[in-house]
């Protein structure tokens, strides 16, 4: 499900950018990447969190997709000019246009929570990767995005949402495995798996 136009106002924000940098710090911190890997980002929105990741982990071909045309539109004109193995396109986190084991890292900042069927979500995400292939995720849970205030707010689906246990859950039967360390509350997740 797009974002609407207040979580659009929160997603493009100069303190959405600190937390991604913060986040992609810690990533690789905890599980660096050989550089010249093949890395993918679903759910990229106005591709902040491709840069950081480009400029952090120096992939040999980054791919972002988002479903949203104007959020891609935007990530190709911020694109910076030298990062030209960077590409932007649109396409379904439900149905990703790629080969199974292709992508040594995936990469998830929130979006799996905006997927009516957030298990084929993780689902594909595993799909694609390498064996050994690792999945970086950021996700946050109902008391943060619908609670009473934010459901009114935000559009999210309301229907078969997952908490802590769901998503741990999801991960492994998707055959991926957290490494530790991983960051949990009651709000979200931020965490690394790799696929088994
Ligand atoms: C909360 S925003 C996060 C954007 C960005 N990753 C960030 O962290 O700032 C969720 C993004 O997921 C995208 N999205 C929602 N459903 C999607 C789907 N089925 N496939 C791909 N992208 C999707 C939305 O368009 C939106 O850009």
């Amino acid at each position: 499900m797009k974002v609407n136009w207040p979580e659009r106002i929160w997603v493009n924000s100069p303190v959405r950018n600190l937390v991604q940098l913060k986040e992609v710090s810690w990533f690789r911190q905890n599980r660096p990447l050989r550089p010249g890997g093949l890395c993918l980002e679903i759910g990229c929105g106005r591709g902040e969190g491709a840069k950081l990741i480009y400029r952090n982990f120096s992939p040999r071909r980054l791919d972002a997709i988002d479903i949203d045309l104007s959020m891609i539109n935007l990530a190709c004109r911020r694109r910076p000019k030298n990062q030209d193995h960077l590409f932007f396109s649109v396409a379904d986190a439900l149905c990703l246009p790629y080969g199974d084991g292709l992508f040594d890292a995936v990469f998830n900042f929130g979006i799996i929570h905006h997927l009516e069927d957030w298990m084929q979500g993780i689902r594909e995400s595993a799909r694609v990767l390498v064996k050994g292939g690792v999945f970086y995720f950021e996700e946050i849970y109902p008391p943060l995005y619908a609670n009473r205030l934010f459901r009114r707010l935000l559009a999210h689906p309301r229907e078969n949402r997952f908490y802590g246990p769901d998503f741990h859950r999801a991960l492994a039967l998707a055959g991926m495995k957290i490494i530790s360390p991983y960051h949990e509350s009651r709000f979200g997740i931020l965490g690394i798996a790799e696929k088994e």
